[in-house]
């Protein structure tokens, strides 16, 4: 059984991503994309987008870290992929699932799924540039606006090299809405030597049998399950699902907050701040609660009193 944590770019930044690693369960996390064009980066720009790369590529609970690459010209990547590397990411996610207009209008994400050959391109270049022990991988969906080429581009990324392969289970068109489709996994997983890691909807123990029921691996990311439930990797770990309790969820609140705020990184702290209890007032009615008091509210100073008074 290998536990993911999903990449989500503007929501698991380095903040949740240590928050969440902390309450255990996770082999590694992929952090959020870097878009790449047509240049090699400075290192200033993978330390900002992945900070663990400070502390040998490790969040402070030790998790490792696997740098996201998004971009369709192999060389490009190829030449970004060693430096991550070099920098200390535990190997190199490619991203061919990003649905954003913007990167598929410039050929990076979900719509390279049209061409199977151009996700060999990239991983071969990949492969062939980082050392041979380095974890190459790649995440998916499983189509773009249909599951006809999911197989073929499962095989490109396979025979170019890839050690595994992530797939959200759902085409671009089907953005996130329910449900996910763990039975098209099954298919890729039967196609595939490599190993399969499945994603989409994982948010509860039970969600999580099923899954390795209807997809045949044990090997899951977590996405949004795990932002509003940061104990769901290790509650799959040890077969163990407590009731949710908000209780459990506070502290983390609390502490998240108080980073934020520490350490200044976030222009929008506030927003953050309430994207996460907007994440969390989908599966905890205290959430609702809280979000419905604090939802309007803009100033740091606002919101720290409006915490201090609700979050006991
Ligand atoms: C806010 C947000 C940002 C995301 N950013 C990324 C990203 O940067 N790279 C990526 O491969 N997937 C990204 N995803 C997709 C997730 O990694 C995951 O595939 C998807 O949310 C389904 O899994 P879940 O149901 O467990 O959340 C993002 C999803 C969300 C909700």
């Amino acid at each position: 059984m290998r536990i993911v944590l999903a990449p989500m770019e503007g929501l698991a930044d380095v903040h949740l991503r240590r928050l969440i690693t902390a309450q255990g369960g996770f082999d590694w996390v992929v952090s959020e994309f870097l878009r790449v064009v047509d240049r090699l980066y400075p290192r200033s720009v993978f330390y900002k987008l992945c900070p663990e790369l400070l502390q040998q590529g490790r969040t402070e609970s030790g998790v490792p870290v696997r740098v996201q690459l998004l971009g369709s010209d192999p060389e490009a990547m190829a030449a970004n992929a060693v430096r991550a590397v070099e920098l200390g990411s535990y190997g190199v996610d490619i991203n061919f699932g990003c649905p954003s207009r913007t990167v598929n209008r410039r050929q990076g994400g979900a719509v390279m799924l049209k061409e199977p050959e151009s996700l060999y391109r990239v991983v071969r270049a990949v492969r062939e540039a980082v050392p041979g022990d380095v974890v190459v991988s790649a995440k998916m969906r499983l189509g773009y606006a249909d599951t006809s080429l999911m197989l073929d581009n499962a095989s490109a990324v396979e025979s170019a090299g890839a050690t595994e392969l992530t797939v959200h289970a759902r085409t671009r068109l089907q953005g996130y809405a329910p449900p996910a489709h763990w039975e098209a996994l099954g298919e890729i997983r039967r196609h595939l030597r490599i190993p399969l890691i499945a994603n989409g909807d994982i948010c509860s123990v039970a969600d999580y049998h099923r899954c390795v029921e209807i997809a045949g691996t044990p090997d899951v990311m977590l996405g949004r399950g795990a932002v509003r439930w940061p104990f769901l990797a290790q509650q799959i770990r040890v077969n163990h699902a407590d009731a949710s309790q908000w209780a459990r969820i506070i502290p983390l609140l609390q502490h998240f907050w108080t980073e934020i705020n520490a350490r200044h990184l976030h222009k929008d702290r506030v927003g953050r701040m309430k994207q996460w209890i907007n994440y969390l007032r989908q599966s905890h009615p205290e959430a609702e609660a809280l979000w419905r008091l604090v939802r309007e509210e803009k100033s740091v100073a606002g919101l720290d009193a409006l915490l201090a008074e609700n979050m006991r």
